[in-house]
């Protein structure tokens, strides 16, 4: 029997694709930037297997166009970019890679707070462009962190490693959550409270929410009314789980009074959006993962993932295991 046919939709670093390449028959896409619709369409069109991106959309359309796919693995935690139940429905697993960059995304949605906290950007910039001029007793003053309310919205595993740091520089912690976690509750003082309560008590606000039909613009015009002015948003989760719009008047108005995103609606956002004109918004390219250590461990689970379903055995990161048949 010859190896499968797959196709991976972007170069990935580390070396995990020469794994695949050995045991299949591999395309890769060259490009720097996502494969456009055709091109994805196309070289779906014989694969028993795809390696994609969260800048993949894999949808019913896709799945029609590609008879003899019977893998796909996704390079992201995350799965909305992937129709779950049109994969499920075809018997396709899909695979993902979870928990292996819980601890790097933590690490910098507690660096946006930290920046976004002590203004860190505006002190590069002001200290590069000459304005310095002698040290000030009120120049670039900022918030502390210590003390402060953090309110974290979705105690998953990244929201919890949130939690363990915000711990460490003595903050107050709330969350909002599906269910209680009494270890948190128990070992960092974090305390369960509704979003109403999540939303007026915090001074800095953390998404960790999957996106979902649930949780598609969690933080709307009405939630942001209700933040404090002196509030600052975090979100490192999806752009779309903050209506973005919304954002930006909220941002005007001044409540909350600062947002450090790395993720917006869509992504990149275009060139005229609103957004990138405020002066009150920290922004980074979607790096929530991007450490060298866990890009290649992401890689490498993602690889795995496709060699197990391609290969029949169990997926070790599967988003749909109903799909096993
Ligand atoms: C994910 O994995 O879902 C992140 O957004 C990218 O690392």
């Amino acid at each position: 029997m010859s190896p499968p046919r797959v196709f991976v939709t972007r170069k990935l670093p580390g070396d995990a694709l020469e794994r695949l390449r050995a045991r299949t028959r591999m395309e890769v896409w060259e490009g720097e930037l996502p494969p456009p619709r055709e091109a994805l369409l196309s070289r779906s069109r014989e694969a028993e297997g795809l390696l994609t991106l969260l800048t993949d959309r894999v949808d019913a359309a896709l799945l029609e166009a590609a008879p003899s796919l019977r893998a796909l693995s996704n390079m992201a935690a995350g799965v909305d970019n992937i129709d779950l139940s049109a994969c499920t429905a075809r018997g396709i697993p899909v695979g993902h890679t979870p928990f292996v960059l819980t601890e790097t995304t933590a690490d910098f949605a507690f660096a946006l707070l930290l920046a976004a906290a002590r203004r860190i950007v505006e002190a590069d910039a002001f200290a590069r462009s000459g304005r310095w001029r002698t040290w000030q007793p009120a120049l670039l003053l900022g918030r502390d962190v210590h003390g402060a309310t953090l309110g974290i919205a979705g105690m998953g595993a990244i929201g919890r490693a949130v939690a363990r740091r915000a711990a460490g520089f003595g903050m107050r912690l709330l969350y909002s959550s599906r269910s209680p976690h009494p270890e948190e509750e128990a070992a960092l003082g974090a305390m369960a409270v509704d979003k109403r309560t999540l939303l007026r008590e915090s001074d800095f606000l953390s998404l960790h929410l999957p996106l979902t039909a649930e949780t598609r613009h969690y933080l709307g015009a009405a939630e942001m009314a209700q933040m404090k002015p002196t509030a600052v948003l975090i979100n490192t989760s999806r752009g779309a789980v903050v209506d973005q719009p919304a954002l930006v008047e909220a941002l005007r108005r001044g409540r909350p009074a600062f947002a450090a995103l790395d993720v917006t609606d869509p992504e990149p956002p275009s060139a005229d959006e609103p957004l990138l004109r405020l002066p009150n918004l920290l922004l980074a390219p979607h790096l929530g993962s991007a450490s060298y250590a866990t890009r290649a461990r992401m890689a490498s689970l993602a690889v795995d993932n496709l060699l197990a379903a391609l290969e029949g055995r169990p997926l070790p990161h599967c988003a749909n295991p109903q799909a096993a048949r």
